[in-house]
């Protein structure tokens, strides 16, 4: 195991997903964790990520005392990337001052030596890395020597190889430094000893030894299907498991997208041969719905309805069994559980609500019911691949996220109002069914249609019309976080736009949402 100390650097989750990349488990935690989090783990490595602070201030964070003695006591390889460099040379009795040039972007290094971090091809040539610092260790620790230096003369690479202890004042985890991946493979293999031995199909297997080991061979499990990636390898997996002990139900809610529930049951049932129970709520949702037009209410009020729905649900069950379900499953990733630790005014910490997201797992309060979390270690790209061993279907595994609250807030304003759900989902599917046949899908992060509470004039078979306005959006995102607009070709635009209008019966006018994410969010409500 690497065990990765966040320090609050941008790329702190690319440096986890690197190593894995090489097979390797790795896990990330605050940087200023207590001691006993790091133990617990045995990391046979350590990496200091970088961040945007600077050693000399009392407020910068560090790891916790009693660190480097537990490290050396216990053979452990350090090595200290960035600010994690600087933090190592100072706590060590280096000396790290604000560099005269501050280096930023693409920059050269040249190796001075064969060493732990560099091979005999790479001395006395130049690579090509990415930094990003202001200060640098200007005199090393005891027991160090330099390995690497940039053209601008910065100490680039350290080692104190009897000790155990690296540095990198560049970002190896960027593909912009160009030989980073093979710095980090000798460091995990070479160095540290560590074998490529984290593959999915292993992943699998310890995860069904641990659900067997942790649901009694007459409790149940319950779990909410929403159709999309994560519940659904989460569920297909602990089927694996436990088999029919596993319950599973896909709540149609009226909202969803043009023949979602067929589609979704029609893949639980013959692909993955899932114990799916369908129920169609859609008339107590719509019922709440009916004249709300407030975002954040239509929210609350799906949330609540959807925890109704499923406690009968569970309620139902216990008296066919005779006993309640014990364990729920949900699709938890790891982003979800990763501890980070933010820079300061970075707003990482305190997060603003701007909308109250919910994912079709919400739970009652008062069901008492044990968590199980398969994929909580994992990264979507990750929960794809196990997916993938798990024989769920490519088409699938490369869906586009669908929001909980589904086409609510996709319709702006009452959503019983007309015909405005139905209007929708036409416009939606022929949108999307195009830029699947284009070959476009797996471009785009996501892709949807939103239905406006307003009408326009227009001409349709040389009759005046006053019909509805409806927009299209398409982004393209790496996690949903930040996103750009994607650009499509006048031809695909002009195509679909003329679909739309002579197919879809109250729609005359159609929208393109070129905004990115911020200043607007993905969905529109
Ligand atoms: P926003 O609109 O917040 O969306 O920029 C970011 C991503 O999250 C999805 N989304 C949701 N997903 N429950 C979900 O499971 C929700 O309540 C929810 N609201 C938005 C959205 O589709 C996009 O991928």
């Amino acid at each position: 195991l690497v065990l990765i100390l966040d320090y609050g650097s941008q790329y702190t989750h690319l440096i986890t997903r690197r190593i894995r990349q090489l097979s390797v488990l790795s896990l990330c935690i605050s940087g200023t964790s207590p001691l006993s989090a790091i133990t617990s783990l045995s990391p046979k490595a350590i990496i200091l990520s970088g961040g945007p602070h600077s050693v000399h201030l009392p407020s910068s964070p560090s790891f916790p005392d009693g660190f480097l003695r537990y490290v050396q006591e216990n053979n452990v390889h350090v090595l200290g990337i960035c600010y994690g460099m600087q933090l190592l040379v100072q706590k060590l009795g280096g000396e790290v001052a604000e560099g005269e040039k501050q280096e930023y972007g693409k920059m050269e290094i040249e190796v001075a030596k064969e060493s732990a971090l560099y091979g005999a091809d790479d001395v006395g040539g130049h690579q090509t890395v990415w930094m990003s610092h202001g200060d640098e260790a200007v005199r090393l620790p005891d027991g160090f020597e330099v390995v690497a230096k940039s053209t601008q003369g910065a100490f680039a690479g350290i080692e104190d190889r009897t000790r155990r202890f690296y540095g990198l004042q560049y970002h190896p985890e960027v593909t912009h430094s160009t030989k980073g991946m093979e710095t980090l493979r000798r460091f995990l293999f070479d160095v540290c000893g560590l074998s490529a031995d984290w593959k999915m199909q292993d992943v699998l297997e310890e995860e069904i030894r641990t659900i067997n080991s942790m649901v009694g061979p007459n409790d149940h499990v319950i779990c909410a299907l929403s159709g999309g990636v994560d519940s659904t390898v989460a569920a297909t997996l602990v089927h694996k498991a436990i088999g029919d002990r596993l319950h599973c139900v896909f709540v149609d809610n009226g909202l969803l997208r043009y023949k979602e529930r067929e589609r979704v049951m029609s893949t639980f049932e013959s692909d993955l041969h899932l114990p799916v129970t369908c129920i169609d709520a859609s008339e107590q949702f719509l019922t709440n719905l009916k004249g709300v037009k407030d975002p954040e209410t239509k929210r609350k009020i799906i949330g609540r309805e959807f925890i109704a729905v499923f406690d009968e649900f569970a309620q139902g069950l216990e008296s066919k069994l005779g006993k309640r379900p014990e364990y729920l499953v949900q699709g938890t990733l790891y982003p979800d559980v990763i501890e980070s630790c933010p820079p300061p005014g970075s707003g990482r910490s305190h997060s603003h609500t701007i909308k109250s997201h919910h994912n079709v797992g919400g739970l009652p309060k008062d069901m008492k019911l044990k968590l199980i979390e398969p994929l909580k270690l994992l990264f979507k790209d990750e929960v794809r691949k196990l997916g993938s061993i798990l024989n769920v279907p490519e088409s699938f595994l490369k869906r586009h996220p669908f929001p909980g609250p589904g086409l609510a807030v996709r319709v702006l304003g009452d959503v019983t109002e007309g015909n405005a759900l139905e209007t929708l989902r036409q416009v939606d599917e022929i949108f999307v069914q195009g830029i699947k046949d284009a070959g476009l899908y797996d471009k785009i992060w996501q892709a949807f249609a939103v239905f406006l509470p307003v009408q326009s004039v227009g001409v349709q078979g040389d009759q005046r019309t006053h019909s509805h306005v409806v927009a299209l959006r398409a982004i393209t995102s790496e996690d949903g976080m930040t996103a750009d607009w994607y650009y499509f070709e006048h031809k695909f635009l002009v195509n679909v736009v003329s679909k739309i209008c002579n197919n879809v019966r109250g729609v005359n006018r159609v929208c393109l949402d070129i905004t990115s994410k911020p200043p607007a969010t993905v969905e529109w409500e």
